[in-house]
C-alpha cells in the first residue's frame, strides 16, 4: 500500500522528524513530499498522485492560526474541503484522501496520524486506478422540462427592442462593437456574431437557440480594444461577465451589458438544455439595459424558482457518484478540449494540461490523462462556474461533464453561501476564508485520540 504524504516543511515535516528522533514508530507506507506550506499545494498534485496509483494521499500543515505565512492553511482548508467533495463525486472513497494538521512539536501525534491514515486507506483497499472497475453504461434519466415550451412571441418581442437599441448604441458611439447572435448554425442553432456597423444590426437574432455563452469573446487583449463593447447577455452570460470582472480579466467600464431575461434555451432536438433546467436565475444580475422583465411574457412571473429548484432536488433520485460512472463518462471523452475552449472560465494562456513543467500531459488520450484533465478542470472551476452548460453543449462525445462541477458548485453554495457571478462585491468563495471554516472531511481529533489509546505502539 502506497500513501503519498505532502507535509509542510515548517510543521508536519518537522513533526515527522521528531517522530523519528523520538523513535515513535509508524507504518512504512508513506512516501513523504516536503512542501513549503499547505497553501502551496496545487490540488492537481493530489489528483495526479491518485491517478498515478497512490492508494491514499494525505496533506498535513500547520494548525490553523500557526501558518508560517499566516494564512496559507486557511486558504488551503477551503480548497481541501472542495477537492474532497469533487473526488468523492468522481467515486473515490472519502478515506482515500486525508487532511490534517500536525505541528513541529507533535512527533507522537504525527505517528498516530500516520497509523490512523494507513488504517483508513487499508480499509478502502487498493487504488481503483490499479484495478479499474468494469465499465457500466450510464444513462442519465432525463428530467421532464418545466420550461421547454418555448415562448416564441416573448423572444420576438425582445428581439424587436434589441435591434433598435444596438443600432442606436453603435450610431451614437456609445459602443464600437456588439457581440450577439445570428442565425445560421446547424440544426437551427444561433451562432455568435460580432457587429461593428449600424447597417449590420438587422442580422442580430434572439431566440431560444442562442446557447453559447458570449462572455468568452470579451476576454481579448486590451491592445485590440477600440471602444466599449456591448454584449447580449442572458443571465448566465451576465454572471460570467461579473466573474471575469472580479478576476481582473475585464474592466467594468469596457463593457456595455444588454441583459435579456431568459426562461431557458433548447438544443438541436428541441429539448431544454439540462443546464437551463437546473438554472434558477432568470434576470441578469448585472446590466446597463434590460430587455424583458418579470411578467413581460419572456419571463414566467408565476414561477418560484427557489421552491421549484428545491422541490426538484428533493424529488430527484440519489445521484450516481460511483467510480464506475466516472470511468464510463471518461471513456467517452476523446480529449478534444472543446469543453475548455467553450468555457468562459478557461482563459489561461497555457492550460495546465499543456504545460511543459511539470509535464502533466501524455501525448495519447489515455484514461489517466482524461481523468486528470476533467478533475483538474473541475477543481479550477470550483466557485467560478456559472452553470451555463457551454461545456456539455460543446462536447461531441456526449460526456456528462457537468455533474462533477455542478455537485461542487452546489456544495460551495450550501457550505460557503456563495453563488458565482451574482454581484460585484462578494469575494469569490475560493479566494477567501473565515477562521472558523468547517473542516468537513478532515481527519478529526477524535479519530486520532482514539488511536492514542493504543499507547502509540508500532504496528509495522
Ligand atoms: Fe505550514 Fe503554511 S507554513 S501550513
Amino acid at each position: 500500500m502506497k500513501i503519498v504524504a505532502f507535509l509542510c516543511t515548517w510543521c508536519s515535516y518537522a513533526g515527522a522528524d521528531l517522530a523519528g528522533t523520538g523513535r515513535n514508530q509508524y507504518p512504512p507506507n508513506v512516501r513523504v513530499i516536503r512542501i513549503p506550506c499547505s497553501g502551496r499545494i496545487n490540488p492537481i498534485y493530489i489528483i495526479k498522485a491518485l491517478l498515478e496509483g497512490a492508494d491514499g494521499v494525505m496533506v498535513s500543515g500547520c494548525h490553523p492560526g500557526d501558518c508560517h505565512y499566516l494564512v496559507g492553511n486557511y486558504y488551503a482548508r477551503r480548497r481541501f474541503v472542495v477537492l474532497k467533495k469533487l473526488l468523492t463525486t468522481a467515486g473515490f472513497e472519502p478515506n482515500r484522501v486525508q487532511f490534517t494538521w500536525v505541528s513541529a512539536s507533535e512527533g507522537v501525534r504525527f505517528a498516530d496520524v500516520i497509523r490512523k491514515v494507513t488504517e483508513k486507506v487499508a480499509a478502502v483497499g487498493p487504488s481503483p486506478i490499479e484495478s479499474p472497475p468494469e465499465l457500466k453504461s450510464f444513462n442519465q434519466a432525463k428530467k421532464e422540462s418545466p420550461c421547454c415550451e418555448a415562448n416564441i412571441s416573448a423572444f420576438e418581442k425582445q428581439q424587436k427592442q434589441l435591434i433598435p437599441l444596438c443600432k442606436k448604441l453603435l450610431e451614437n458611439g456609445t459602443v464600437s462593437t456588439v457581440i450577439g447572435f445570428q442565425a445560421g448554425g446547424e440544426m437551427g442553432m444561433s451562432l455568435p456574431c460580432i457587429i461593428d456597423s449600424p447597417d449590420e444590426v438587422e442580422k442580430l437574432v434572439w431566440n431560444n437557440c442562442c446557447v453559447p455563452n458570449l462572455s468568452g469573446y470579451l476576454n481579448d487583449s486590451p491592445s485590440e480594444r477600440k471602444g466599449k463593447i456591448a454584449i447580449i447577455a442572458k443571465p448566465c452570460d451576465a454572471r460570467a461577465v461579473i466573474s471575469l470582472i472580479k478576476e481582473n480579466q475585464l474592466k467594468r467600464d469596457y463593457v456595455y451589458i444588454i441583459g435579456l431575461t431568459c426562461d431557458g434555451m433548447i438544443d438541436g432536438d428541441d429539448k431544454p438544455l439540462p443546464a437551463c433546467l437546473d438554472c434558477n436565475v432568470r434576470i441578469p444580475p448585472i446590466y446597463d439595459e434590460l430587455i424583458g422583465s418579470q411578467g413581460d411574457g419572456g419571463f414566467d412571473s408565476t414561477r418560484n424558482d427557489e421552491d421549484e429548484a428545491s422541490a426538484a432536488r428533493n424529488d430527484e433520485p440519489k445521484p450516481d457518484h460511483s467510480f464506475e460512472r466516472f470511468v464510463s463518462e471518461m471513456n467517452k471523452c476523446i480529449l478534444c478540449y472543446s469543453c475548455r475552449q467553450s468555457c468562459y472560465g478557461c482563459y489561461c494562456n497555457t492550460c495546465f494540461m499543456e504545460r511543459g513543467e511539470p509535464d502533466w500531459q501524455t501525448t495519447s488520450p489515455d484514461m489517466g490523462a482524461k481523468m486528470l484533465y476533467h478533475l483538474g478542470r473541475a477543481m479550477h472551476l470550483s466557485g467560478r462556474c456559472v452553470e451555463c452548460g457551454a461545456c456539455e453543449n460543446a462536447c461531441a462525445s456526449g460526456v456528462d461533464i457537468r455533474y462533477l462541477i455542478k455537485t461542487v458548485t452546489d456544495f460551495i453554495e450550501d457550505t460557503y453561501d456563495y453563488q458565482t457571478g451574482m454581484d460585484l462585491d462578494t469575494e469569490p468563495a475560493m479566494l477567501t476564508y473565515t477562521t472558523d471554516d468547517k473542516e468537513i472531511g478532515f481527519l478529526s481529533l477524535a479519530d486520532i485520540d482514539e488511536q492514542d489509546n493504543t499507547g502509540g505502539e508500532a504496528d509495522a
